[in-house]
């Protein structure tokens, strides 16, 4: 549960039109309003192409909102910045670069010591349990292991905000199980403010303190769900189980109204 319940990041009236004005335009958020506390874990949900990842590269402040205003710490959101670190859909490791290097990524350019850079860097290599395996470049890793890296780089900078984009979406149902079980540990030791996108309802549910539905495109918040279980969660629990039941039926129905099925 969130510790504080100081407002991180508002969404108001926040609309998204691509290419507005061109043949090739796209509409595809109409208008979201939400408010997103310090330090709570927030599933976006939805059917495909409804906009989760446009919403959150909007928060990453790697796209700009059409109208609507969107707000970090109350400040509107101009461009990308260290207190965000985000972990995209498909994995995007430096290949040329060792586990150790691409976790220092971002120290380096922000000139840190060596010492801070190995301590740092140590820290999170044995948070993600890839001990071991800090000189190996990532064609070497599994699908599991790159992803790992790809979220300790992320975390590095030490981002008051975590984005992650399907981040569990190319992995098998065991390593996700596991990076699952991960995440729900490193948010209760961190309390960083996630936004997690996932098609998976099994997933939100287990992560987060509340799950947004977005509604087909152009997409509006159709239905927020709080999640008001302890941990550890487990999917065979009687209030898990009827939980799931109502956001998947409220998902199956926006995906009905999908415009592009
Ligand atoms: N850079 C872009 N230029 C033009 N249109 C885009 C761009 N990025 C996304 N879109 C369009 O905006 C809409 C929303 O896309 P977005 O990727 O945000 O959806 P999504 O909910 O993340 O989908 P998925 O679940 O399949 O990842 C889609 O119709 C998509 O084609
Ligand atoms: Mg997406």
């Amino acid at each position: 549960m969130p510790e504080t319940n100081q407002v991180k990041i508002e969404a108001e009236g926040v609309r998204k039109i691509y290419n507005e004005g061109l043949t090739n335009e796209v509409d595809a958020i109409a208008d979201v309003t939400l408010k997103i506390r310090d330090g709570e874990f927030v599933a976006l949900l939805g059917p495909s192409g409804c906009g989760k990842s446009t919403f959150l590269y909007m928060v990453g402040g790697f796209e700009q909102v059409t109208a609507g205003s969107l707000t970090l710490d109350h400040k509107p959101i101009k461009g990308p910045g260290s207190n965000r670190g985000i972990v995209f859909q498909e994995y995007v490791l430096f290949p040329w670069r060792t586990v150790f290097n691409n976790i220092a990524y971002g120290l380096h350019l922000r000139n840190e010591s060596k010492q801070q850079i190995d301590e740092k860097v140590s820290r999170l290599v044995t948070m993600i349990g890839l001990e071991g395996f800090e000189e190996q470049y990532p064609h070497s890793l599994s699908g599991g292991m790159q992803q790992r890296v790809a979220i300790a780089r992320a975390m590095a900078y030490d981002p008051d905000v975590l984005l992650m984009d399907e981040p569990f979406g190319a992995l098998d149902a065991q390593t996700r199980s596991l990076m699952i079980q991960d995440l729900a540990r490193v948010h209760r030791e961190t309390a960083k403010t996630t936004l997690f996108v996932t098609h998976s309802v099994e997933e939100a549910i287990l992560l987060s303190d509340r799950v947004f539905l977005f509604s087909a495109r152009p997409s509006r918040i159709k239905k927020i769900f709080d999640i008001d279980l302890p941990y550890p969660r487990s999917v065979t629990d009687d209030a898990f189980i009827d939980i799931q039941k109502l956001v998947l039926n409220e998902l199956s129905e926006e995906v009905g109204n999908d415009i592009d099925h």
